[in-house]
């Protein structure tokens, strides 16, 4: 997608003629990054993600239109351009940074393990010999492939929706999934038959907006998040997406 960046002081005054789109990837299987409103019926994608999406192109005099895939599809569609941006709760590694570059982190995250309660599975070597789910493409793939180098018999087992993970440790299939905290926090809320506990993160935590390499909006995208820093606005959505499921 060709986008043109404007220089707009983002007072949001003007007219909105001649305004365009921005098309954000993400995966909304992430509650509460981004997830379907179920609740309200109209299955709109909403989310702390969503709401800083929508502050910042707004900011900018972007419209903001949204389109849902797997995780794993996101970095393809970043760089095939099918989207502008990605917001997914995604974190800016070190790997992901040679094909596409990032803004700062705008919020940080840790691991956990997701299991029945009562399992015992507090740390990670005690998933040796257990069947292990992460989503495919994320860093707890990675973190885990990495840990089961060392961890004997930790039998990795990557799907696609976080959604997906969660069902089968309730059935059983798997022993656990490693799933972030805000995430996991959420999912156990909902389903009292589980349990979450943290763990030490590999490497680089927390999430960034994602942009095809070179691409002229990770600056203006970057001032936003600054001032939206600095006003508080963060904090603000922090407690309106974090804080109610505590
Ligand atoms: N922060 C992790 C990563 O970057 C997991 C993100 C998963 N996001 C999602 N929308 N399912 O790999």
């Amino acid at each position: 997608m060709n986008v043109l960046v404007t220089a707009c002081s983002g007072d949001g005054a003007g007219t909105s003629s001649g305004t365009q789109k921005l098309v954000m990837g993400t995966s909304a299987d992430y509650p509460p990054y981004e997830y379907r409103d179920t609740a309200s019926g109209n299955n709109e994608i909403i989310g702390f993600d969503v709401d800083i999406a929508k502050y910042i192109t707004k900011q900018l005099n972007y419209t903001l239109e949204i389109s849902d895939m797997d995780f794993n599809g996101l970095l393809p569609a970043l760089q095939a351009k099918r989207v502008d941006f990605v917001m997914a709760g995604m974190t800016p590694t070190e790997e992901r940074k040679k094909s596409v570059d990032f803004t700062d982190i705008y919020f940080e995250a840790k691991n956990t393990i997701v299991s029945l309660k009562g399992s015992n599975l507090t740390k990670v070597e005690n998933l040796a010999g257990k069947q292990v789910g992460v989503q495919l493409g994320s860093i707890q793939e990675g973190d885990m492939k990495k840990a089961a180098e060392t961890v004997k018999g930790i039998n990795l087992k990557p799907l696609n929706k976080i959604g997906d993970l969660i069902q089968e440790i309730k059935s059983k299939r798997i022993d656990a999934a490693i799933i972030e905290d805000t995430v996991a926090k959420g999912y156990v809320a909902a389903n009292p038959e589980l349990e979450f506990n943290v763990i030490p993160s590999e490497g680089p935590s927390g999430s960034a907006i994602a942009f095809p390499k070179g691409s002229p909006l990770v600056k203006p995208f970057n001032d936003v998040l600054a001032q939206m820093k600095e006003k508080g606005e963060i904090e603000t959505l922090v407690k309106k997406w974090f804080d109610k499921e505590a």
